[in-house]
């Protein structure tokens, strides 16, 4: 099993940093979700990353950096960006530290493994407290990025607590996982990707910073994904799933659906904004009617609601709006 040890430790912070500079895996909290870190530059530590995760090798990892001067965003991605727009600096300007990745053209002889293949890399400066103090500690040591995806087995539901990154690797050892305990994670569902290599600004992946935010920022339109952008695990078809099968239903076909099932939906948990009627024993989990809040429980929610054995998970469609653009993607995602 991993080892778990409580970040508010200075002594955990400090061992964390030296395993990533001995090229060992750490479980990081962000404000987004845990991730599964490893130094950049060090390409079998990298590895380890993807083979923990069963990930294809070509599927880009995110490079986290924290400047050593406050905000000076240019020097802290110099060692991995060969360009900086200055529509991405607005951006960072903007929303660094914070739940926003932005993908840069790459330094060629930089970060290869862990960009997947890419000539471009993905960059994010995360403003959980224990990230940066990690980021702070490991460049002390001589890392200048730290490479985490999210600390799930690949395809599998994100991970916003370090029960949740321990239970995933079990079969990692203590010497080969440290998972620091920051809590729960505060954002809850992953950053926002906008890709920044192409001359505009393209969005790769909703998070909780809408399109209006971003555009209004970098003073450019933000346009959507294209069959030329590059792959991301985030956004194939089917991804982040529980192993019970998810099904997005709006609340009136979801109660007319319990109303025919009646004792024989037992077998299926309802995750709903809305109250539903229901036969006893059925599991009933209350979404959050607001949608950072609801960000924030989604993961959890999916964990707790597939742990319960459950064959079926029936989820009340989110409203419209932007701001829950973020979950209604991962949800439509775990329902693929
Ligand atoms: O909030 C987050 O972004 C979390 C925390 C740990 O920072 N990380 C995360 O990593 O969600 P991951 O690997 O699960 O998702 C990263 C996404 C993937 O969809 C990946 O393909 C995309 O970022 N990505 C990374 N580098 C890229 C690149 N150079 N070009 C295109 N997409 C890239
Ligand atoms: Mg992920």
């Amino acid at each position: 099993m991993a080892l778990i040890l409580p970040a508010s430790d200075p002594a955990a912070i400090e061992a964390a940093a030296r395993r990533l500079a001995e090229g060992s895996l750490v479980g990081l909290p962000t404000e987004t979700v845990y991730g599964l870190a490893a130094d950049a530059a060090q390409a079998d530590a990298v590895r380890r990353i993807f083979a923990a995760k069963g990930r294809p090798s070509d599927h880009p990892l995110i490079v986290h950096v924290a400047p050593a001067d406050g905000g000076d965003w240019p020097a802290a991605v110099a060692p991995f960006a060969r360009e900086l727009p200055d529509f991405a600096l607005a951006l960072m300007r903007a929303f660094w530290p914070g739940p926003l990745t932005l993908i840069l053209p790459r330094r060629p002889e930089v970060a290869a493994v862990a960009a997947g293949g890419q000539d471009s890399v993905g960059l994010r400066c995360p403003s959980h407290p224990v990230a940066q103090a990690v980021l702070q500690a490991a460049r002390r040591l001589g890392v200048q990025g730290v490479a985490a995806p999210s600390a799930n087995r690949f395809g599998r539901v994100s991970p916003t607590t370090a029960d949740h990154v321990a239970g995933e690797f079990t079969a990692l050892s203590d010497d080969e996982l440290l998972v620091l305990d920051g809590g729960a994670c505060p954002v809850g569902i992953e950053s926002t990707i906008v890709d920044c290599s192409r001359g505009r600004p393209v969005l790769l992946r909703p998070g909780m910073i809408t399109p209006a935010a971003l555009e209004a920022v970098a003073g450019l339109p933000v346009q959507g994904r294209d069959e030329a952008a590059p792959k991301a695990s985030g956004t194939l078809e089917s991804h982040y799933a529980p192993s019970a099968k998810v099904r997005l239903m709006d609340v009136k076909a979801l109660q007319a659906a319990l109303d025919v099932l009646g004792k024989d939906a037992r077998h299926i948990a309802i995750y709903a904004r809305t109250p539903v009627k229901t036969a006893s024993g059925v599991v009933v989990r209350r979404m959050p009617g607001d949608a950072a809040e609801a960000a924030r429980a989604l993961f959890a929610a999916l964990r707790e609601l597939d742990a319960t054995g459950v064959r079926l998970i029936w989820v009340e469609t989110p409203p419209e709006g932007a701001e829950w653009d973020g979950v209604r993607d991962r949800l439509s995602r775990a329902a693929a």
